[in-house]
């Protein structure tokens, strides 16, 4: 075999293990202390559909029922613009108005809970759906879609505001509405055998 063979065999063993563990830290963690055929909810807010997408993925997977977190106010059309609002609603700690409701949210022994990351942190809007139920004692699995910054704060801003609530540091935290690796993420967490 010739150097330049060798090369690349070493280039795509070596490739082929970054990828692997890129994958492999997405889905390890802690699997589900919770009842053999959990009642699941799949709760979650999107702006533009990446974590909409992730959200229908998930309930795919583990045939939980879906909730779109919505509430009343509107963004500007102009996305600049758009990004300026929400982060003054941050900064004020706005938290619209739900207008729609889970029903008899007692049933469900796991709750996903989807937040794209904005500007570093949960959206209003999920926030408001934390402080609207009493979650205390549920099992919770946040799921984060972000830009490029990856989980910064939010999954710590939702751990804080869900009170009382068994949220699992085994959370998905992906780019935009990529969903590689998602599959095996719920198999880690035990909800798919
Ligand atoms: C107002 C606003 C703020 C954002 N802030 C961040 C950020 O701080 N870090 C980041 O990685 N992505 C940020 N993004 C990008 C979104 O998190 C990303 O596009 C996400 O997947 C959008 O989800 P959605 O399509 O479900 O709304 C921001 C997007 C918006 C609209």
């Amino acid at each position: 075999m010739s150097k330049w063979w060798l090369f690349l065999v070493v280039l795509v063993v070596v490739a082929g293990g970054v990828g692997y563990r890129l994958l492999w830290a997405q889905t390890k963690g802690e699997v589900l202390m919770v009842k053999e055929n959990p009642k699941i909810l799949v709760a979650y807010y999107s702006y533009s559909g990446n974590t909409k997408k992730v959200a229908l993925e998930i309930s795919k997977n583990v045939g939980g029922d879906l909730f779109e977190i919505k509430t009343e106010g509107e963004y500007p059309q102009d996305y600049s613009a758009m990004v300026q609002q929400a982060k003054k609603e941050i900064a004020n700690g706005y938290r619209p108005k739900l207008l729609n409701k889970v029903e008899n949210m007692a049933q469900y022994d796991v709750i996903f809970i989807g937040s794209p990351n904005w500007w570093g942190t949960i959206t209003p809007q999920v926030s408001s759906f934390l402080a609207a139920y009493d979650l205390d004692g549920k099992t919770v699995v946040p799921f984060v879609t972000h830009g490029g910054g990856g989980k910064q704060n939010t999954i710590d801003d939702l751990k804080a505001q869900c009170k009382g609530c068994n949220v699992s540091d085994n959370a998905w935290v992906g780019y935009g509405k990529i969903t590689v690796g998602l599959r095996s993420w719920l198999e880690g967490l035990g909800l798919i055998k």
